[in-house]
């Protein structure tokens, strides 16, 4: 089933202003005041519009008794049954010190065809073609590498990747560094971070590494409508993730799952800066309007770009 059309400016809507309420508490040192003025934002909004929502990704679970929780329900239940994933406030580090890149996020698709992935680590690959055995979570990163550069037609040295700055990307970082592929290092964000192979103005050939898994599947969304492949591992770290992860009907733990297998079928995806990024530009307060930029796709209407916004506070 197709997502209506109007959805775009709804969720875009829900998206920018959510960034708004972040954006005043930019430069606080303040992250989970930043995250809450988001969330409660998003929140607020989502229960305006006419939908069956039910969220997939969110702030946690019932029991920590966040809003925002996985399995709450949003929006006036009249309407279509959609699963949403959120992460009202992406790069918390960002907003709280006012340092370039935090976004608010959130993805939409019809009842279930988001992954409700549980909340622990991702192991994640992206790249920005669909091809077999050309990039795969499970060759090594020279493989990779070696690969990449022959499908492209260029030598590794004029590759750029994209990976966390993590103690635990020490070994990835070393082998990329031996053989000179540039690399850009992100100190947080790694939704963004997926999301530059997307445009080659970016200049990223590669995005690898282990983050966030509710980060993975929103970002999975938008490569999606990219035609950009995706790959994925959980890494399941306590008892208690495990546990969850088998309640959430895992049953393979260490499966490596395909990007369709996160998202499948239609899906919306909006992005909008809080503070100025690789992606997009921060929010702007001029008097009682604000303008915001989000990047928004849409995969059955192919909309792909990055909308610039005013409206009213
Ligand atoms: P927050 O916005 O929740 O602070 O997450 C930022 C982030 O950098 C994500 O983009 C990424 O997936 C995750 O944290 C990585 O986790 P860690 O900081 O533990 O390596």
């Amino acid at each position: 089933m197709i997502l209506k059309k109007e959805f775009e400016d709804l969720f875009l809507n829900i998206s920018s202003r959510a960034a708004l309420s972040s954006y005043y508490h930019i430069g606080k040192k303040d992250k989970i005041a930043a995250d809450k003025a988001a969330v409660d934002s998003m929140r607020n909004e989502l229960n305006k519009i006419d939908i069956k929502g039910e969220v997939v990704i969110g702030e946690g679970e019932l029991d920590e008794a966040p809003m925002l929780y996985i399995g709450e329900k949003v929006g006036t239940n009249i309407g279509p049954e959609l699963d949403i994933a959120v992460d009202p406030l992406e790069g918390t580090n960002f907003a709280a010190n006012n340092l370039p890149g935090a976004l608010a996020v959130i993805a939409v698709s019809n009842k279930s065809h988001l992954f409700k992935a549980p909340e622990t680590y991702m192991n994640k690959i992206s790249v920005n073609f669909i091809e077999p055995n050309v990039v795969d979570l499970d060759f090594s990163t020279k493989k990779n590498i070696y690969n990449l550069a022959e499908f492209k037609n260029k030598k590794p040295n004029e590759l750029t990747a994209c990976i966390l700055d993590r103690p635990r990307h020490k070994e990835i970082i070393e082998e990329l560094k031996k053989l000179e592929v540039k690399l850009k290092l992100i100190s947080d964000g790694d939704i963004s971070g997926a999301l530059l192979v997307t445009d080659p103005k970016y200049s990223v050939d590669i995005f690898l590494g282990i983050g966030g898994g509710p980060e993975g599947v929103l970002a999975a969304s938008a490569l999606d409508a990219f035609g950009c492949s995706f790959q994925c591992k959980f890494l399941f770290q306590t008892k208690k993730d495990i546990e969850r992860a088998k309640s959430m009907g895992i049953r393979d733990l260490n499966k490596k799952y395909q990007i369709n297998e996160i998202v499948s079928g239609d899906s919306i995806f909006c992005a909008t800066g809080v503070t100025s990024g690789d992606l997009v530009s921060g929010i702007e307060i001029n008097e009682n309007e604000f303008t915001s930029e989000t990047l928004i796709t849409h995969k059955s209407t192919g909309l792909k770009k990055i909308i610039k916004t005013r409206q009213i506070i």
